[in-house]
């Protein structure tokens, strides 16, 4: 097929094109590196001797956007773009509503106009909120979300939905996230954030690498085994593959599909310091903190639905989480700054 990859810069977006021209398919990168180097792109040619067609265009412009697709026949769209950073949504809620709802609502309308009705969507595990049970599985209820970024994942869910409804020729895969971590083996990519990472696993190679101090567990007084938070981390690599999988999907014009993207297991804060420190042979010095405001005891997907219709599970462990990103971090310490 011929994809549209928005936002194929970025983490988890990089790592999906390689899976995506392995499987044959052929590639174009929309981004606008907001939160992302071009140098990630360089890196995946390298990875796959295959040259990626990118344009630095804001999804948002829609003149730019048009242009660029005159040149295309496309079969779908895989859409990353978007802002992630849950505590930046907090304060800057006008920009999170804008670039991400915005951003999806001027693809699509110019995706149709461009004849292609097949997309793929980034959502998150974040639109169950505080789930009502774990495991969690798709049909459970949307919950309430508890910062800005969340509700734009889950709107964006409803619009489209709502356009699959007003016109059955949209095939629709919303794919939910779980809590991707690690890297391409190569070490060549992996997850770059701007700043002071939020996500566990960034802070965890950051202080690994002598970046920062100690990591900083966010509560060990909730209810779970250790107290500590309990999470379904996902190998980045078994995500991507997950979007070829769904692919599967929209060649049998499956209308709106939802899917769990997750491994089914959940793993507390302290048992993944635990793993990294073991598999990686580094020590990973860590303080108790308050809770995290927002933050949920515990969160793991039930996985068996891709399974089923999709032919995809998650085949990587939690050693080979934390082995190669840390493997990343090491290689670069800078991120891709040189
Ligand atoms: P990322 O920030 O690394 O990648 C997103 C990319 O989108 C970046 O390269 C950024 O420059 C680009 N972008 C943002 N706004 C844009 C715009 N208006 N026009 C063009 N490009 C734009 O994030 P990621 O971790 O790779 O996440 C990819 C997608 O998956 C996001 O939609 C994110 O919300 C979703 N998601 C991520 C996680 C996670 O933990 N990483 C979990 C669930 C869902
Ligand atoms: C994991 C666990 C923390 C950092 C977020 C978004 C979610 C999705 C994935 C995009 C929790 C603990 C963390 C630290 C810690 N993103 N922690 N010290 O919060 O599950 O999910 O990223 O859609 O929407 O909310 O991931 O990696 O931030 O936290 O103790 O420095 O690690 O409390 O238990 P989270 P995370």
């Amino acid at each position: 097929m011929n994809i549209l990859v928005t936002g194929g810069a970025g983490y988890i977006g990089s790592h999906t094109i390689i899976e995506l021209i392995n499987a044959g398919h052929r590639v174009l990168v929309v981004d606008n590196l907001v939160n992302s180097a071009q140098e990630s792109l360089l890196r995946v040619e390298r990875i796959t001797g295959k040259k990626v067609p990118f344009y630095q265009i804001d999804i948002r412009d829609r003149e730019a956007l048009s242009s660029v697709l005159d040149k295309y026949e496309l079969d779908c769209c895989i859409h990353f773009a978007g802002l992630k950073a849950v505590g930046e949504s907090v304060s800057l809620p006008w920009e999170y509503y804008e670039n991400n709802i915005n951003g999806t609502l001027v693809l699509t309308d110019v995706l149709r106009k461009h004849g292609c009705k097949n997309f793929i969507f980034s959502s998150s595990a974040t639109v169950y909120g505080d789930p009502t049970k774990v495991p969690i599985k798709e049909e459970q209820p949307k919950g309430i979300c508890t910062n800005p970024y969340g509700w734009t994942k889950w709107m964006i869910e409803q619009i489209l939905t709502d356009m699959h409804k007003a016109d059955l020729s949209w095939n629709v895969v919303l794919l939910r996230y779980f809590n991707p971590i690690g890297a391409h083996p190569t070490g060549l990519i992996g997850d770059n954030p701007n700043g002071v990472p939020n996500n566990l696993m960034p802070y965890i190679t950051q202080v690994a690498v002598g970046k920062l101090e100690r990591l900083h567990v966010f509560g060990n007084d909730y209810d779970t085994p250790d107290g500590t938070g309990v999470r379904d981390y996902i190998h980045v690599v078994d995500l991507a593959k997950g979007h070829v999988a769904a692919l599967k999907a929209i060649a049998s014009n499956c209308g709106l599909a939802v899917y769990n993207l997750g491994t089914g297991h959940g793993y507390s804060v302290l048992e993944i310091v635990q793993a990294f420190e073991e598999v990686n042979g580094v020590k990973v010095p860590y303080q108790i903190d308050p809770r995290r405001p927002g933050d949920i005891a515990t969160c793991y997907s039930a996985s068996g639905k891709a399974l089923k219709e999709l032919g995809w599970k998650a085949e990587l462990d939690i050693r080979d989480m934390v082995r190669d990103s840390w493997n990343w971090q090491k290689k670069n310490p800078n991120g891709y700054e040189k």
